[in-house]
């Protein structure tokens, strides 16, 4: 087991790449928080979690929103005894050009994907610097920070925003023994890009890039590629 007595909060996580993420940690002994707007699908994870022998808890937090990432990390330290690991996972994507975006969805990527990383980052340093133990803060990007494809500028700017944010977090936090890093995946199948799939896209995708037909796959088998790095940062 590589995490055993760690304590981790993971944003995000009721689905997808999070999910897979917290069931990962809980697995190699760390025991986990999930912190998503998700509240029946938290739960679920929980029980599958406890199910395999392993520590959870669900704990409702917009992680956009300061007063509630404050509230689920208080809860979170408390339920778990500390916090050793941020995973900064929580992301959304919406699809709009520069010229038809609402300043609304605009808002909304920002806050959801770059906002929140700020927030539960400063919230979990509060935690770990006076400790004096060391951490890790980990922040899910994505290839959409150096890959630009049209209709997601808000969500390619937040990615890029949270590459230079954990840059700066880094050389800040080194003293404390706390690492900060990001970690940057293609595209892997879960409910966030499902809908994004469509056949056009798929056959224009495959043609383009044949390494794309690894999309056939599922999430989980995609995330194989995932585990190499996610240990390095870790
Ligand atoms: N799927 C991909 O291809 C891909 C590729 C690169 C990067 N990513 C990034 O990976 C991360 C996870 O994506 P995914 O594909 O697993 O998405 P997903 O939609 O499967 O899961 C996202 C989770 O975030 C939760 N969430 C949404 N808004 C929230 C909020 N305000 N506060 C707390 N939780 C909230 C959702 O309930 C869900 O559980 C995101 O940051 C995404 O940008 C995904």
């Amino acid at each position: 087991m590589r995490l055993p007595k760690k304590k981790a909060v993971v944003t995000g996580a009721a689905h997808g790449i999070g999910k897979a993420i917290a069931k990962r940690f809980a697995k190699e002994g760390a025991a986990v928080c999930i912190l998503d707007i998700d509240d029946r699908a938290s739960a679920e994870v929980v029980a599958e979690i406890e199910k395999s022998g392993g520590i959870a808890y669900a704990i409702h937090c917009d992680a956009g929103d300061s007063k509630q990432v404050n509230a689920a990390f208080d809860q979170s330290i408390d339920s778990m005894g500390g916090l050793n690991v941020l995973v900064n996972n929580t992301g959304i994507i919406r699809q709009s050009s520069v010229i038809d975006m609402a300043e609304e969805e605009w808002d909304l990527i920002i806050r959801t994907n770059l906002k929140s990383v700020f927030l539960c980052t400063q919230k979990a340093l509060k935690e770990m610097i006076p400790k004096k133990e060391g951490g890790r803060i980990i922040s899910i990007s994505s290839i959409h920070a150096v890959i630009s494809e049209p209709n997601c500028s808000h969500y390619t700017a937040a990615k890029g925003g949270i590459e230079g944010f954990m840059r700066t977090v880094a050389s800040e936090v080194a003293p404390h023994r706390i690492t900060a890093n990001f970690i940057r995946p293609g595209a892997t199948y879960t409910e966030l890009t499902i809908p994004m799939y469509t056949e056009s896209v798929k056959s224009h995708s495959m043609r383009e890039y044949p390494l794309l037909k690894l999309l056939k796959r599922t999430g989980s088998q995609m995330l194989r590629s995932f585990w190499p790095v996610m240990n390095r940062a870790i």
